[in-house]
């Protein structure tokens, strides 16, 4: 008992440093003294507009006229009640201007809201923000965007890009000058360049009906990369998306980490998401896999990022969600998972990917209490968001890998509107924080489910 409110006590002395830390700065996307600042708070304000807003940036890519575009803010985005002076004023330009200037205007701004979360276009172009991240001392993990492909031709693009991208990398950070803390781990030294992908883009129509043939394909996408990162002496992290792909891709994984040229291979990453009911089971599965080859494999503990889809899903087909429905109950579950991977360090190193102080500052008082050394412990954050939180951690020696990705905005697309959901949904930690101004005491306590959670 006693144990257990020291316990409590030191999560909260971490959080609340953090916090203080992070006091006086604001990330980007909501800094409301840009005009993507106040659309993101006038979709906090307003659910409908949310929603509304969400569709927009999603349909934008494809709407080519002029016309079209009126037409769609005439229809949907116009019509919304008190909207807030600027909007009402560039809706109303978008319409009224024939010249089409307004219609540049606002799609160069919905454009630019959804891209603060891509580092850039290209790998090129790129490198010079990922170098001068690396200046700040935080490492970072590339994706290239680009998910759900439909062809045989799409994802054998996706894979030679993520070659050359592999070749790319390996060769440029060689360049950069030394950063002990985020290279050094207990069991060697860490590459400097690290690459994220994603099954759907690596392979066409990846659904569990066609389960057999998804495992066969997949592998023979994944297992060349893996090999070309082996050589190249690239990280290599495979992402998790949706529940449909979610065996899928820990059988294709399991089959690679345990080939005979991959199974002494230290550097590759895979992800579980915490947000499963099913989570605990997967990091047993995970710890399974470890034991069974020559190398730890990091584990990139995150809540999940298709909660809604999940729920929408299940609900069309009648079925009981894979996720947990009570947002306690997907934190909670993060810090179970958290501590079973601290408890196993040498074997599934964690990567702590959250935005979310409390469940930071569980993992960190976790650390402790276990003696995880400083080094074996990682986190990540996504590009875009919690500027200041990654400058905290930075700032106390911890290693903080930014999850940068590049692309074109019609392949990111889907990535956008989902950073879009999450920063503005109403449980989200930093919308709690940043926009709702909520009680640092509620956002630090121990996360309790109130009632059953069962859908
Ligand atoms: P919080 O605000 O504390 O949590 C928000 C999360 O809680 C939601 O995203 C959702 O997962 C969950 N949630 C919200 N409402 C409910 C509810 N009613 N019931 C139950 N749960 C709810 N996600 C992936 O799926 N796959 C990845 O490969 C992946 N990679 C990532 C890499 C990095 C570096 C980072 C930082 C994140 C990654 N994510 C990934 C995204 C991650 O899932 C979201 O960023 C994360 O869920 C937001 O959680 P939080 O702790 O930052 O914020
Ligand atoms: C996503 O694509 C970050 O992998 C996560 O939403």
């Amino acid at each position: 008992m006693m144990i257990e409110s020291n316990f409590a006590a030191d999560v909260h002395q971490i959080g609340a440093d953090l916090w203080q830390r992070v006091q006086g700065q604001t990330p980007g996307i909501f800094n409301k003294d840009f005009w993507q600042g106040k659309l993101v708070d006038w979709m906090m304000q307003d659910p409908n507009f949310r929603v509304d807003l969400l569709r927009f940036v999603d349909v934008l890519p494809m709407l080519k006229t002029r016309q079209q575009v009126v037409d769609h803010v005439k229809d949907y985005l116009l019509p919304h009640k008190n909207l807030p002076g600027p909007l009402k004023a560039a809706f109303g330009a978008v319409i009224a201007d024939p010249t089409g200037l307004g219609v540049r205007t606002l799609r160069g701004q919905v454009t630019q809201l959804g891209e603060r979360f891509i580092i850039g276009h290209d790998a090129k172009s790129s490198v010079t923000k990922l170098k001068a991240l690396w200046a700040q001392g935080l490492g970072f993990s590339v994706d290239l965007v680009g998910e759900a492909t439909v062809s045989e031709v799409e994802a054998d693009v996706y894979r030679r890009r993520y070659e050359n991208l592999i070749d790319y990398l390996a060769a440029e950070v060689g360049k950069w000058p030394e950063r002990q803390v985020l290279t050094q781990t207990p069991w060697g030294q860490l590459p400097r360049a690290n690459v994220s992908v994603k099954v759907t883009a690596l392979a066409p129509n990846l659904h569990a009906v066609n389960y057999q043939a998804g495992v066969e394909r997949l592998y023979q996408s994944l297992r060349p990369l893996f090999l070309r990162a082996k050589e190249k002496g690239v990280f290599l992290h495979v992402d998790m998306e949706h529940y449909d792909v979610h065996e899928l891709t820990y059988a294709v994984i399991e089959r690679l980490l345990l080939d005979d040229e991959l199974r002494d291979f230290p550097h590759v990453g895979v992800v579980l998401q915490a947000y499963l009911r099913e989570a605990e089971t997967d990091v047993e599965r995970i710890a399974n896999l470890s034991r069974r080859r020559d190398a730890p494999i990091t584990v990139r503990l995150v809540k999940g990022a298709y909660w809604d889809m999940e729920v929408v899903e299940a609900r069309q087909h009648g079925y009981s969600p894979p996720v947990w429905t009570k947002k306690s109950a997907s934190d909670a579950s993060f810090e179970r998972c958290a501590r079973m991977l601290l408890e196993n360090y040498q074997r599934t190193p964690p990567a702590f990917a959250s935005h979310n102080i409390r469940s930071l500052a569980y993992a960190l008082a976790a650390a402790r209490e276990l003696n995880v050394p400083h080094e074996a412990v990682e986190f990540q954050m996504l590009y875009g968001m919690a500027e200041p939180l990654r400058k905290a951690l930075a700032s106390l020696d911890y290693r903080v890998r930014v999850y940068a990705p590049i692309g074109e905005t019609l392949p990111g697309i889907a990535y956008q509107v989902r950073r879009l959901l999450e920063n503005t949904a109403n449980d989200s930690f930093l919308r709690l924080s940043y926009h709702d101004n909520a009680d640092v005491a509620n956002m630090l306590a121990k996360p309790i489910p109130q009632a059953p959670d069962s859908d």
